[in-house]
């Protein structure tokens, strides 16, 4: 399991634009990892694989999703993107069984979070969302909060794309308020 030949066969089916997202995202998780002590090669690896269940489109993924006995949620039938990340974790593991719970975990988790995340989950949340290559309005702010406390990082991120969703009128996966909810709870009640 090496990161040349997890991204070599990664470029047979993800576009050059997805591959390049990931391997930034995989460098971003490492530096995130060795900034908030987690295992770098971990998150260097979790964040290469994290979009390898990104190629499949719509219906697609639906279809994917069935045959891999997912529970599909009425939310998902309405926007099958959001099954990538389960779709994902599944098909890693099934390539690389040497990946663990906690690396399955932040492939399947990547999109939505979820509540009582572990830091690698949070990193690689994180570490997609703020890669070099992404640009959004509040991306810039997002960044320099790098180096403050995971859950309170974690959380000024999960904002800014909860925000973004209403801004832009989509749903909310209620997974997220709940991840959201958790990291406040964690991180202000230890205040
Ligand atoms: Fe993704
Ligand atoms: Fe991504």
């Amino acid at each position: 399991m090496e990161v040349k030949s997890i991204a070599t066969e990664l470029s047979k089916y993800l576009s050059k634009y997805r591959l390049k997202h990931s391997v930034f995202v995989m460098h971003t998780a490492k530096e995130l990892a060795s900034i908030y002590n987690v295992c770098k090669r971990k998150a260097e690896l979790s964040g290469l694989l994290h979009d390898c269940g990104k190629y499949l489109k719509d219906c697609a993924m639906i279809e994917k999703a069935k045959e891999l006995d997912l529970k599909i949620t009425s939310l998902q039938y309405y926007e099958p993107d959001l099954l990538h990340g389960p779709v994902g974790a599944i098909i890693a593991k099934d390539k690389y069984p040497e990946l663990d719970q906690d690396m399955y975990n932040s492939i399947y988790y990547h999109t939505t979070g979820r509540p009582g995340m572990s830091d690698l989950e949070k990193i690689i949340y994180v570490a997609d969302l703020i890669e070099p290559t992404r640009r959004y309005p509040e991306v810039e702010e997002l960044r320099g909060y790098v180096g403050i406390e995971l859950n309170l990082l974690t959380l000024k991120v999960m904002d800014k794309v909860l925000l973004s969703l209403i801004r832009n009128g989509k749903y909310i996966d209620p997974t997220t308020i709940k991840a959201r909810n958790k990291l406040y709870y964690e991180y202000y009640s230890k205040e």
